[in-house]
C-alpha cells in the first residue's frame, strides 16, 4: 500500500505538470483527490491492515495528499496568471491616443438674452414671477381694460381654444394675477412665451416677452423712463440710438412705446425696419385707473407703471439678427455662432 501511494504521488505530479488548462487541471483534482477519486480507492483497502501499519499508512496517505494538493494548487495559481496576462495582451489599449470629443452644447441665445434681462432687472431690485400660458379671457382682455368687441382685440392675432380660453397673446395677464393677490407694493418682472397668429421676418407665432409691473405710492411715468433709459443702456450701450414713441395701449396711459436703431441700416430704412429707421421692442406706460379698479386696488392712491419687452427683438439688435424665424429653425450652423 505504501508502495502504490508512492506511485500515486509521482504519477499525480507528473500529470499536473502537463496540464495547461483550468478545466483540465480540475477534472485531475477529481480523479486524483475526489470522493471516488485514486487517493480513496488506496485507502478503501486499511480495513485489511493490522493495528501497527494503520497509523504509518495514514502518516503517508497525509503527505501523498498534500503533496498532490500543492501541486494542483501551484499548478492552478500560474495557469490563472497564464490566462490574465494573454488577456491583457490582446485586449491592451493605447492610452495615448486621443479620446473621441462629445460636443458640448450650449444655451440657446434666447435663453442667454432672457437670461441678461433678468439680470439687470434683478440689480434694480425687481422680483421675478409668472404665470399661465392658457388663460382665460378676463385675465388676457378684460382685465386689462379690453372689453368684448374692442377693437384692440384685432391687434393681438389670439389663438383661441375650443373652450373659449386663449393662448396667451402677451405677459401683461400675469400683471393681473400679481395685483390680484393684494399684496403691495409690487416691483416685479414676469418673462414668458406668448403667442400670435402672426410671421414675418420681424413676427414670430411663439415669442418670449418680459413684462414689468411697479405699483405704489407716488409712482410716476418720470420712474418708468428712467427705469427703460438704464437698461436700454445696459442691454445696447449708451452709444445706440433709441426713442420713445407716443402710443396707446387700452391698460395704460399715458403709453409710450421704445424703438431702437435699426442696425441694418443705421437708421437710413431698410426692408427689415420697413423703411422706418427702427425697430420696436416694448410698449409700456402709466398703469390705467381701470386696471386697478379690475383688481380691487384703489386708483386714489396707488399708481404705477408696466411695461413689455419683445425678448427675439431685442436679440435680434443685439447680435444682428436678420430674420426672426432664426431663432427657432434649429439650424446649428446659426445657433454655434452664439
Ligand atoms: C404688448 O404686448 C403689451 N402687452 C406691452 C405692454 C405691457 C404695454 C405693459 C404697456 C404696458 P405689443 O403687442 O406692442 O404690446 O408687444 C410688445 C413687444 O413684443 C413688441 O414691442 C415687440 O418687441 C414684441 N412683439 C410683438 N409681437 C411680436 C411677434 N409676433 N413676434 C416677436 N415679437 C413681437
Amino acid at each position: 500500500m505504501q508502495v502504490k501511494l508512492k506511485e500515486l504521488q509521482v504519477s499525480a505530479l507528473s500529470a499536473v505538470a502537463k496540464i495547461d488548462s483550468l478545466k483540465s487541471l480540475e477534472d485531475l483534482r477529481i480523479k486524483y483527490l475526489g470522493k471516488k477519486g485514486e487517493l480513496t480507492a488506496i485507502l478503501s483497502g486499511l480495513g485489511g491492515l493490522s493495528k501497527e501499519e494503520r497509523p504509518l499508512i495514514g502518516k503517508i496517505s497525509n503527505e501523498v495528499k498534500s503533496a498532490i494538493a500543492a501541486a494542483l494548487d501551484a499548478r492552478w495559481a500560474e495557469l490563472e496568471n497564464q490566462e490574465i496576462q494573454q488577456k491583457l495582451a490582446s485586449e491592451s489599449i493605447d492610452i495615448t491616443l486621443p479620446g473621441r470629443r462629445i460636443p458640448a452644447g450650449r444655451p440657446h441665445v434666447l435663453t442667454t438674452t432672457l437670461a441678461e434681462i433678468v439680470e439687470v432687472f434683478r440689480g434694480l431690485g425687481y422680483t421675478v414671477a409668472d404665470g399661465p400660458e392658457i388663460e382665460d379671457d378676463f385675465h388676457n382682455f378684460e382685465a386689462l381694460n379690453i372689453p368684448p368687441n374692442h377693437p384692440a382685440r384685432d391687434m393681438h392675432d389670439t389663438f383661441y381654444l375650443d373652450d373659449g380660453r386663449v393662448l396667451r397673446t402677451h405677459t401683461s395677464p400675469v400683471q393681473i394675477r400679481l395685483m390680484e393677490q393684494g399684496v403691495l407694493p409690487i416691483k416685479a418682472i414676469m418673462p414668458g412665451r406668448v403667442y400670435r397668429c402672426d410671421a414675418d421676418t420681424t413676427h414670430s407665432p411663439v415669442f418670449h416677452q418680459v413684462e414689468g409691473l411697479v405699483v405704489g405710492e407716488n409712482i410716476t411715468f418720470g420712474d418708468l423712463k428712467g427705469t427703460l433709459e438704464l437698461f436700454l443702456k445696459r442691454m445696447f450701450g449708451a452709444e445706440r440710438r433709441v426713442r420713445f414713441r407716443n402710443s396707446f395701449f387700452p391698460f395704460t396711459e399715458p403709453s409710450a412705446e421704445v424703438d431702437v436703431e435699426c442696425f441694418v441700416c443705421g437708421g437710413q430704412g431698410c426692408a427689415l425696419c420697413k423703411n422706418t429707421g427702427w425697430i420696436e421692442i416694448l410698449g409700456s406706460g402709466s398703469v390705467d385707473p381701470n386696471v386697478f379698479q379690475a383688481v380691487n386696488i384703489d386708483p386714489e392712491k396707488y399708481t404705477g407703471f408696466a411695461f413689455g419687452l419683445g425678448v427675439e427683438r431685442i436679440a435680434m439688435l443685439k447680435y444682428g439678427i436678420k430674420d426672426i424665424r432664426l431663432f427657432y429653425a434649429s439650424d446649428l450652423r446659426f445657433l454655434r455662432q452664439f
